[in-house]
């Protein structure tokens, strides 16, 4: 009989110590000390032994029984403790650990730098939708249907009415049919234009457009302002100059180039010897859009311009793959 109390209390001893959570815990003590368990059978036996055996067997079921009642107490406070403080492996010393904190993408910081810029010399962002109507794209901006020059600005159409705008061009016309001069605005946006991904293109990208509308505007205005702008994103040596250029809504148009930001103008393979980069299309505003949208040709004159904001991100930073811009890689953003 007591023999058999040993047994028990081995068992359960060793049952117990290897208890990892409180339900095995729970689960130990209903077997070995529940109103059914080993230690209720064993007194329930008692009765059963010759009338010498009783006092001793039941003096040993007795200990047994309060020893595994320590037994469980003890475990259970053991399993409870480690459960609260998250698993074994918990040291409440050591740091916590920091969760991966994302910063504002390449482009987007590039973007940002840009309009402060104009900021800074008066312009306010203007926006428009990426889906627009013909109108706004083309024909506003003196592109006609049949126009050759359409072909320049390939363009996704949704209908024959619809498209996704190719150029930010579009918001020139949606500032000046909202407001009247004086204008300075610039607009960020998104352009698309079906082109086969490669190094230099994808079929989305983005554009800033400036437009500014006042009386007495000049070629030299455009040109101070766009000087100023390559200084202040590139470095305060940089030079630009106009190359004539044609644009359907500006007259007369440029394409604008500044002395290469690599080599400040000595030539490299950035600038493939040259010493300058185009970095932008500008020009007068064409009298043709002031008639579209209802403005005196003859009273005002501005100007345009548009700007790739990959394409001037790029040559800052030197990357030569436009699309590493879009494809998330974490080793290539974490430069920037
Ligand atoms: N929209 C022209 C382009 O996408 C750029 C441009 C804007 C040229 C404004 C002149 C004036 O190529």
């Amino acid at each position: 009989m007591s023999e058999r109390a040993e047994e028990i209390l081995c068992e359960a001893r060793e049952l117990l110590s290897r208890a990892a959570a409180s339900q095995e815990v729970e689960r130990l003590r209903v077997r070995y000390l529940g109103r059914k368990g080993a230690i209720a059978e064993l007194l329930a036996s008692i009765p059963n032994l010759p009338a010498e055996q009783r006092p001793a067997a039941g003096k040993a079921a007795n200990r047994v029984k309060a020893e595994l009642t320590s037994l469980v107490e003890e475990a259970a406070g053991r399993v409870a403790q480690r459960e609260v403080a998250g698993g074994a492996t918990f040291d409440p010393t050591l740091p916590g650990r920091r969760p991966p904190l994302g910063h504002v993408h390449p482009l987007a910081q590039v973007l940002e730098e840009i309009v402060d810029t104009f900021r800074t010399l008066g312009f306010s962002v203007a926006e428009g939708p990426e889906v627009e109507l013909d109108w706004y794209n083309f024909e506003a901006l003196n592109i006609p249907p049949d126009h050759p020059s359409r072909d320049d600005f390939d363009t996704f159409y949704v209908d024959e009415r619809v498209l996704l705008r190719s150029q930010t061009s579009t918001v020139q016309i949606r500032t000046m049919e909202r407001l009247r001069p004086p204008i300075r605005v610039i607009a960020p946006g998104r352009c698309f234009r079906p082109d086969t991904e490669d190094a230099r293109h994808t079929a989305m990208f983005h554009q800033v457009e400036g437009l500014l509308v006042d009386e007495g505007v000049n070629l030299g205005d455009l040109k101070a302002v766009l000087h100023l702008f390559a200084r202040e994103f590139f470095h305060q040596e940089t030079e630009v100059r106009f190359r004539p250029s044609f644009f359907p809504f500006t007259e007369p148009s440029a394409e604008v180039d500044c002395t290469c930001p690599v080599c400040h103008g000595d030539g490299c393979t950035t600038c493939s010897y040259s010493g300058w980069l185009e970095i932008l299309g500008a020009g007068m505003v064409d009298p043709n859009v002031f008639d579209a949208v209802g403005y005196d040709s003859e009273k005002y004159t501005g100007f345009a311009f548009g700007m790739g904001v990959e394409r001037l991100a790029m040559l800052k930073y030197r990357i030569n793959d436009i699309r590493l811009f879009y494809q998330g890689d974490v080793r290539f953003l974490r430069q920037f």
